[in-house]
């Protein structure tokens, strides 16, 4: 029998168990599954830990998550084709929900069967070699403290791409005499009250972390942009400058010339992709980008066509498009998809990248994942989901955020599952200081 590791069950490891839970139903013979976690359980990020640096094993935590965390795009964009919202709460909920609403979602979907058998928990895979036509992983058993060893047929690298921080050094940083972290470290913007905050980067966890800083008190937050400014209107209190050159003191001096007293510096300065558990020649080397080069569909080991790494993309798409891959995924495994010559997979994944190359600004980022998404969808029996009303709702939301960067969470989507149109939230974001599920979605 076809034997297949999943390695990381965070929401595209899931996408992976479900796509198999879904083949199964409909009366296939499916491989049998090992899955490979190294936290104590299943949900990836968007499990919340107050854990940094290293867990109790000491191995590095992976969760970059924080408390009052709110989905950033509306629920609408990522919502499961086989599992609604609506189907999960009982009834539409608003569009933009927290952390702890999302992360039940994710769970729900998989909890009704029996796919938690097939996991270890607080198990880490430490390395993968491919040799005779099989794939030797090994893997510490954290509890037990033990190495042990497993062979397979196919491997599923599902471990995300958003733990292991990029942490870049300016002058002055030595001797900077205030608190210096990166993102992944960030967990409550209430340690920050009356604090001068400066925020580097110009991306997705500047942007909120900046505004979280902002809404929970902080004294003032500059953000420092090196290549291009965000360039939202800001709250008051909140400013965007032009790349940090140096640190002196507590003084934090941008390269326009703007001097900023600093209490604490959080880089924003993103994730590496590391796979210190695979092979060199197994190993996917790319930045954070739309389409990560030698993956052909995005998902095959170009040499190797049994290796298949998901969700390795920049990512406006999420969870509908994991499991876009993830059903591909198991088509390959299951010998239900086949993969052409080499020349065909280069061809097409230059074609990809050199799409890539030319996107110029977020609608164009947004067409082109919407294409790379719908084409996998035509490719598996993944249901039917409106990805053209998918497309219209992240244009819809950019503009929004350009209007206003404060309110955009405060407006309503409709649901290309079931058509069902969000309710407004009860408490408009820039107000809500509690993100727990029960005030979330009390009506
Ligand atoms: C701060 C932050 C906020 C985000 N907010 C949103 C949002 O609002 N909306 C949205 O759609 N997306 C958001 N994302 C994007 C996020 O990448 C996806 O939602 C999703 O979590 C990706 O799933 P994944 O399974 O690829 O990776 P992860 O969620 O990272 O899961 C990977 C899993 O692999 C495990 N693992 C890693 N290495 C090993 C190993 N060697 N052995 C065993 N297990 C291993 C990890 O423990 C983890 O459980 C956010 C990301 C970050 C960093
Ligand atoms: N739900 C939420 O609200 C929420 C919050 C946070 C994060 N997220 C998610 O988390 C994921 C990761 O986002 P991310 O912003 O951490 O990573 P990212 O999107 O990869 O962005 C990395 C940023 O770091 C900057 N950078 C790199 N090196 C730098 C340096 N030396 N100095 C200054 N800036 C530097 C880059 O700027 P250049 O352009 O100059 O290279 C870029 O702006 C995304 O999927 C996002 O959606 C979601």
């Amino acid at each position: 029998m076809t034997k297949v590791a999943i390695i990381g069950t965070g929401p595209c490891g899931l996408s992976m168990l479900r796509a198999f839970e879904h083949s199964e139903k409909k009366g296939d013979n499916v491989p049998e599954i090992v899955c490979f976690e190294k936290q104590n359980d299943w949900g990836g990020l968007w499990n919340y830990s107050w854990r940094t640096g290293s867990d109790e094993y000491g191995d590095p935590v992976p969760n970059s998550m924080y408390r009052y965390l709110w989905s950033n795009g509306p629920k609408e964009c990522l919502e499961f084709a086989d599992y609604s919202f609506d189907e999960h709460f009982g009834h539409p909920i608003p569009s933009f929900p927290p952390r702890e609403v999302l992360h039940n979602y994710i769970i729900g979907r998989v909890s009704k069967g029996n796919l938690k058998d097939k996991i270890k928990f607080n198990t880490r895979v430490i390395s993968t070699v491919y040799k005779d036509n099989k794939f030797e992983v090994s893997y510490h058993d954290k509890e037990n403290d033990k190495i042990l060893k497993d062979f397979f047929d196919y491997i599923v690298v599902s471990t995300g791409h958003f733990s292991v921080p990029y942490i870049p050094e300016y002058n002055g940083m030595k001797s900077f005499p205030g608190r210096i972290m990166h993102s992944h470290d960030f967990r409550d913007a209430e340690e920050f009250r009356g604090k001068n905050v400066i925020v580097l980067g110009s991306s997705y966890s500047a942007e909120d972390v900046a505004l979280q800083c902002n809404k929970y008190g902080a004294k003032s937050v500059t953000i420092g942009y090196r290549h291009n400014p965000m360039g939202f209107k800001w709250p008051k209190g909140m400013k965007e400058v032009f790349y940090l050159d140096k640190l002196e003191g507590k003084k934090a001096i941008f390269k326009d010339g703007t001097e900023q007293e600093a209490d604490v510096i959080i880089l924003c300065s993103g994730y590496l992709h590391h796979f210190p558990f695979l092979d060199e020649d197994l190993k996917l080397k790319t930045g954070n980008r739309l389409y990560p080069p030698n993956l052909y569909k995005g998902i095959v080991w170009h040499n190797n066509h049994k290796l298949l790494y998901l969700g390795m993309q920049d990512q406006f798409h999420t969870f509908n498009m994991f499991d876009c891959q993830a059903w591909y995924a198991r088509d390959v495994i299951m010998g239900k998809i086949n993969i052409p010559s080499d020349k065909e997979i280069e061809k097409d994944i230059n074609k990809w990248v050199n799409m890539e190359e030319k996107l110029e600004n977020p609608d164009q980022m947004i067409d082109f994942q919407t294409e790379y998404t719908k084409e996998l969808h035509e490719m598996s029996d993944y249901p039917k989901i409106d990805f053209e009303l998918i497309r219209k709702h992240f244009k819809e939301w950019e503009h929004h955020k350009v209007e206003d960067i404060s309110t955009y969470r405060n407006k309503s989507f409709s649901s290309a599952v079931t058509g069902s149109i969000a309710p407004i939230h009860h408490t408009p974001w820039e107000n809500a200081m509690d993100d727990s599920m029960e005030t979330f979605l009390k009506k």
